[in-house]
């Protein structure tokens, strides 16, 4: 049995749903030879730190009561450094200008030698090349299926399963929200602002949600995806971005009456990083609703792979955490 020391930094709804799959997971864990404590947890208050295993039911009780983990008066850059563990799970919000207190962590995860598996896109958008060199450096992993697509496989899917195939392209949904909008929109005959609100009620907008309408939230995405897969150097500017805000009812109206849908498609090719409006058929494979993710990769020998799954969600992307954190330890 492997005995695995983690912290989780940033107890948000991912976070949160992290501690939740891991107590449910407990027991499969350990018939895969994972025996994993939670030694500390960060949120935006301060942190607790038990190096003989947090209660992580208690813990989410008292964020739940009082809004904080909060017992000591620390960061997650400072528990990062001064706690031994072995992996830091990441899930602090997403900052798309700075890379924010994510980049900071990340960057002291690999210095303190441990791993890192996170569903934050702004460090991997910004500072993809300089973090995986600081994992190779350290000789520590960097894993992040949770920042692209939520529960959907995508990021693993072409790393591992589709290995020694020539990725030709990526194309699909890449965000919910914008799914949900434009799905609801044409359902309910309802206006973008009332569908804008809907989704943030749903909890899958993102903090600041022109990040989802105007694109960038999908354009982050790409940026992840052409870097790990055609090991590029691709930043947030590199990608040609229109988001949602000017697709009206009317044009979806006159596209359903023509057997189309409207919805926001990214496309990744080794030499363009599109995220635009389209029109896809009613019967394509790319034309799914509400608030799911679809991706269809295009590869030289595999043909055209379709995957779809939940892109959002608390325990839906705890399920990608989960499976990057197996991955490191299973063997
Ligand atoms: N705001 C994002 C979405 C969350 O709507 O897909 C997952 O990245």
């Amino acid at each position: 049995m492997r005995k695995v020391r983690a912290s989780i930094i940033g107890f948000g709804s991912v976070g949160q749903g992290v501690a939740e799959v891991l107590l449910r997971k407990d027991e499969e864990l350990k018939s895969l030879g994972i025996d994993l404590d939670v030694v500390a947890i960060a949120d935006s208050k301060g942190a607790e730190v038990n190096v003989a295993g947090i209660d992580l039911k208690a813990a989410l009780g008292r964020k739940r009561e009082f809004g904080t983990v909060a017992i000591d008066d620390l960061t997650g850059e400072d528990v990062i450094k001064s706690v031994d563990h072995d992996i830091v799970i990441e899930t602090t919000p997403t900052d798309i200008e700075t890379g924010g207190i994510g980049l900071v962590n990340m960057v002291a995860a690999f210095e303190f030698g441990r791993h890192v598996v996170t569903s934050n896109k702004g460090p991997l958008a910004l500072k993809y090349r300089e973090l995986v060199e600081a994992a190779k450096e350290a000789d520590r992993k960097l894993l992040f299926e949770a920042t692209v697509g939520g529960a959907m496989p995508i990021i693993n899917l072409v790393r591992d399963t589709l290995a020694g195939n020539e990725i030709i392209s990526v194309e699909g949904i890449l965000n919910g929200t914008c799914n949900y909008i434009l799905t609801r929109m044409m359902e309910e005959h309802a206006s973008y602002e009332q569908m804008l609100a809907e989704s943030q009620e749903l909890g899958i907008a993102e903090t600041d949600p022109t990040y989802d309408v105007e694109g960038i939230d999908t354009a982050c995405k790409l940026v992840i995806l052409a870097n790990s897969i055609f090991d590029q150097d691709a930043t947030y500017q590199d990608v040609d971005v229109t988001g949602i805000t000017k697709v009206t009812l009317e044009s979806l109206s006159l596209a359903h009456d023509e057997g189309y849908v409207i919805k926001l498609i990214g496309e990744v090719k080794k030499d363009r990083l599109r995220v635009s409006p389209r029109l896809v058929p009613v019967s394509h494979p790319l034309a799914v609703g509400g608030t799911l993710n679809v991706a269809s990769v295009c590869t030289d020998l595999a043909g055209t792979i379709t995957v779809t799954g939940r892109g959002a969600g608390s325990i839906e992307t705890a399920s990608a955490i989960l499976s990057d954190i197996i991955s490191i330890y299973k063997d």
